[in-house]
């Protein structure tokens, strides 16, 4: 990758944008909703196959996913390639009219690749390599491993780039889903060319990640390693560093690939985005101007406290890293994954609710993994269109079932959603919060961000997430900016917040945010740093709670794992703390700043309260909640720049729910004057008019 590619990537590309780049691309507009599925009939006898797209018409299948796995099948050894059998099956699905999202093949390395080169397998940060028998494992530095990536992606872009059966095109699969740090020796002389690129000097690598601290000064590039591990706590800002040459380097192998396919297709390229809870290593929102649609993998995660909120937070931020355009969910699950402690199943219509919560939230397209559930290999107990019992089980006439659905609300796709609110969300903050020695390991970037989301989606209101480099003039189109612990901010972002409250905006800004600069340089002066005068508050000292230690306010809330020594200086105090360690210390404050308002919380406030001080600060801001919206009712608007607008009511909770919405129901096909759904349905009415 050239220094140009490399300045494209991280810290560039999602600030400057790709406008030309953007301009020339096919885009992958789909005029129905994309309804499709991995298929791995490598896996199966020929004779299945028949029967595989026979059914797949049935349920309305219209594009499938293969050869995302096919590497050791099409090059059997290296350099000899058969492509027998991916002829024959996308010839089959070509001719019954099903659309072909073409893997490269390049997901996961044969084992002839790490035995003819086990320098190409990646390693740990404690130095342990990662062997062969499961997948993706290979150093995503590896010449080796590109190179071979390379010839294997110019032989199926050549063969398949202008069939009429491929729509789009599939660049590996999950780039970084098991393999996105690696500390190799490879991987450290790319590191070393990275930062030489980012820095030019070492000196200027020396000031920036702060080595007069324990003796860590280096006197040439030469010397520096990834952070592998250490005997006692590790430089922070060299591990921040690593995140963006990690993300950049993953992004450099999509660029790789996508450049040999456009050479002999014009069909839209794209790869599968993990926005979810268990993956932060990848910038997305740096990513994006490279997709010619965004794709998003999603599986609910039981691990989590609310699996629900992950994944409206997960749709809402897709579609912001998608720039709002409409997006494509290339793998949800039909019911139970195989990588959870305990794989929990979906309750009846809990797969038409979540596909749809996709959908509301900008999807274009539901896909799966995967087609048939497989009886071998660590998967088989992964859920899957057609399950091991099966064309008479549910999850099979519940599949059916999605396709009419899907159908019935055809005229909603290409539309968007608008929102009142925004959040920043950045990836860099998350790297840098969540680094270690902090004042408290209890505090996690993304569980704040999902204990604020949550806030707003408990008060019924939409939400659009942005990253925090976001424009001034795409900040203005928000009533309600909310910041949850941005711990690293750029001066120019923070300038970007200022500005939007002094133009009338209004801003609600957690704890431990402002705190550091992009090389996680503490700001000086008193925190919140970087936001202390749009807050009008200041603070000498954090003071974090121990575990189930709780903070009582004098507003009846009730806060934990944060408060701090905070002094307001022209903000006024909203409630004080009347217990822990700093009774009658201001914890919510208001400032006003130019002409708008500025609103900061220095704890983790209870779930009712945070919702109750959202809808406070909402009002005063003018930000709507979506009729009828609530906890377990997700309530979303979809509309055409026309003006047609789609009313979507998901109905999670064991109550029939009433909605004041008129026009057309598309589920049903019936008039409403007031929408009844249901408990657990879900409704979507083409309003009559535009609220
Ligand atoms: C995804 C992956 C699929 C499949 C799925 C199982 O991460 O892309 O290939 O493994 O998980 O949930």
């Amino acid at each position: 990758m050239s220094t140009a590619d490399r300045d494209a990537g991280h810290g560039t590309a999602l600030r400057a944008g790709t406008g030309s780049r953007d301009a020339e691309r096919a885009r992958w507009a789909p005029e129905r909703f994309a309804f499709g599925c991995d298929y791995n009939p490598e896996q199966w006898d020929p004779a299945v196959w028949q029967e595989d797209v026979v059914l797949m018409r049935e349920a309305g299948i219209d594009l499938v996913a293969v050869n995302v796995f096919g590497w050791s099948d099409v090059e059997p050894e290296p350099g000899r390639y058969d492509f027998s059998r991916l002829d024959a099956v996308v010839e089959l699905l070509h001719a019954h009219g099903i659309g072909i999202n073409l893997g490269t093949g390049t997901a996961s390395p044969p084992p002839w690749l790490s035995a003819l080169h086990p320098e190409t397998l990646p390693v740990m940060a404690d130095g342990t390599t990662r062997w062969p028998g499961g997948r993706q494992a290979y150093c995503p530095s590896s010449p080796v491993f590109r190179e071979r990536a390379a010839a294997l992606v110019e032989q199926v872009a050549r063969r398949y780039g202008a069939h009429p059966g491929v729509r789009l095109w599939h660049v590996s699969n999950e780039l970084g889903c098991h393999n996105s740090l690696c500390y190799c020796d490879t991987t450290a002389a790319a590191f070393r060319a990275w930062l030489r690129a980012r820095y030019g000097t070492v000196e200027a690598l020396n000031r920036a990640w702060g080595t007069s601290f324990w003796s860590q000064r280096y006197s040439s590039f030469d010397e520096v390693l990834p952070p592998r591990l250490t005997v006692s706590s590790a430089n922070p800002s060299q591990a921040l560093d690593f995140h963006r040459f990690s993300s950049d380097e993953l992004l450099g192998l999509y660029r790789a690939e996508a450049e040999v396919i456009r050479r002999h297709s014009d069909i839209p390229v794209t790869t599968n985005f993990m926005v979810t809870a268990h993956q932060r290593d990848m910038d997305y929102f740096a990513w994006a101007p490279d997709m010619d649609v965004v794709a998003n993998d999603h599986y609910l995660d039981h691990r989590l406290e609310d699996p629900l909120v992950e994944l409206a937070f997960a749709g809402d931020t897709t579609r912001g890293i998608a720039g709002g355009r409409p997006w494509l969910l290339m793998e949800h699950s039909t019911s139970a994954v195989n990588w959870q402690p305990v794989n929990v199943a979906k309750t009846p219509g809990e797969m038409l609710r979540v596909s749809l919560a996709h959908v509301a939230r900008g999807a274009d397209g539901v896909c799966f993994f995967q087609w048939r559930a497989s009886v071998q290999g660590s998967e088989k107990f992964h859920s899957a269109l057609l399950p091991h019992a099966g064309t008479s089980s549910r999850t099979w006439h519940e599949v059916l079932e999605l396709g009419r659905t899907l159908e019935a609300l055809r005229d909603v796709v290409g539309s968007t959603v608008r929102s009142d609110v925004a959040l920043v969300f950045s990836y860099e903050a998350w790297w840098a919060a969540d680094g270690g020695n902090r004042p408290s390991e209890h505090v996690r970037y993304l569980e704040q961000v999902h204990a604020l989301y949550r806030a707003l989606r408990d008060a019924g209101l939409a939400v659009d997430v942005v990253p925090p480099g976001a424009a001034p003039e795409v900040l203005a189109r928000y009533r309600m900016l909310v910041v949850p612990e941005l711990y690293l901010v750029r001066d120019a972002e923070a300038a970007a917040i200022e500005q939007y409250v002094a133009d009338g905006g209004h801003a609600l800004v957690t704890f431990f945010s402002g705190i550091v600069d992009e090389d996680d340089r503490v700001r000086l002066g008193g925190y919140p740093g970087a936001f202390r005068d749009l807050l009008g508050v200041v603070a000498d000292e954090f003071h974090p709670l121990l575990p189930g230690q709780t903070l009582t306010l004098d507003s009846g809330s009730q806060g934990s794992l944060w408060t701090e020594q905070l002094r307001t200086v022209t903000a006024k105090a909203v409630a004080h703390a009347v217990d822990g360690p700093l009774p009658g210390t201001p914890v919510i404050t208001r400032n006003e700043h130019g002409r708008g308002t500025a609103w900061y919380v220095a704890t983790a406030l209870d779930p009712v309260h945070a919702a109750d001080l959202v809808r406070e600060v909402a009002h005063h801001a003018g930000a709507s909640p979506m009729p009828g919206a609530g906890p377990l009712v997700e309530v979303v608007r979809r509309a055409h720049d026309d003006g047609a607008s789609f009313l979507f009511v998901i109905n999670h909770s064991d109550d029939v729910v009433e909605v004041p919405v008129r026009g057309r129901e598309l589920t049903q096909d019936v008039d409403v004057e007031t929408l009844h759904v249901p408990a657990g349905a879900v409704r979507v009415v083409r309003e009559d008019v535009t609220p």
